[in-house]
């Protein structure tokens, strides 16, 4: 294990860890300052690419947009989302994993829960490759969105492969959409931390999509804080520059680029 994966399972019981997600080397460089990690989500599929679903996100999307978001990180945690199908085997897994780390240099890899991937964490742990998992409402298995671990039976499901992911080897777990008191009973009865997303306050630390936490997606469920309106903002702006282009107001004398040198 790396001294940078070590130093986010001490934060368990410490500090809250807090994560964000990012597909461009923009967006990383702002959010760095204040991540302990960076995801490249595989809800790039939805977010960016105006997809369905996140299934049909390619190894070359996610390894592009990673290797684009590292150019902007000096000191977050790298996680990378192996998309759909990239590790449905145990060979598929390492090569695949392998191979983001390589072309991206990305710290980690997440990986969504199936409640029967255990061995493929395990094997990836083995061959020093740190992996997130990922269980709840896990968007590549599962088709309909509901909470998870609202009842005893499947709050003892949760938990046991929650528990099960832990011995695997995984460093941290992400719990998306769980209910408060299953996420609260698996927090405190793992040694790993966890990572929620509509899973409460219960969690270790806290991930949301940035780009709707900033109003940007148009997707705000309840578990979305959107803390500004980007939207609002970028609307505004090209406003103005359309009625400035349209009353030749812009450019300006000081937009001219005569005199100046490029560099
Ligand atoms: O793809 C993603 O952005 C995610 C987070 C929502 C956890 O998996």
């Amino acid at each position: 294990m790396t001294i940078r994966v070590k130093k986010i399972i001490n934060k368990k019981n410490k500090s809250k860890i807090v994560c964000l997600t990012a597909y461009s080397k923009s967006v990383a460089k702002i959010i760095d300052n204040f991540c302990d990690i960076i995801l490249v989500g595989d809800s790039m599929a939805n977010v960016l690419y105006g997809l369905e679903n996140t299934h049909t996100i390619t190894l070359n999307n996610i390894i592009q947009h990673s290797q684009s978001v590292k150019k902007g990180i000096k000191k977050s945690l790298l996680v990378v989302d192996m998309p759909k199908d990239t590790y449905s085997t145990l060979k598929k897994a390492i090569k695949n994993s392998k191979l983001i780390i390589k072309k991206t240099g990305c710290d980690a890899v997440k990986l969504e829960s199936n409640n029967k991937n255990f061995k493929i964490i395990k094997k990836l742990v083995e061959k020093k490759i740190p992996v997130m998992g990922h269980i709840g409402y896990t968007p590549q298995f599962k088709k309909k969105f509901k909470i998870e671990g609202s009842t005893p039976s499947t709050e003892k499901k949760l938990l046991k492969e929650a528990l099960l992911i832990q011995k695997a080897g995984a460093f941290s777990l992400v719990l998306e959409c769980i209910s408060p008191k299953a996420a609260k009973i698996i927090t405190s009865k793992l040694k790993i931390p966890t990572i929620g997303i509509g899973s409460s306050a219960h969690c270790d630390g806290q991930i949301l999509v940035t780009d709707d936490m900033l109003g940007l997606s148009g997707f705000y469920p309840k578990f979305v804080k959107k803390y500004v309106n980007l939207n609002r903002v970028i609307e505004k702006a090209v406003k103005k520059y359309t009625r400035e282009v349209k009353l030749n107001k812009f450019p300006a004398k000081n937009n001219f680029l005569y005199g100046t040198k490029y560099k």
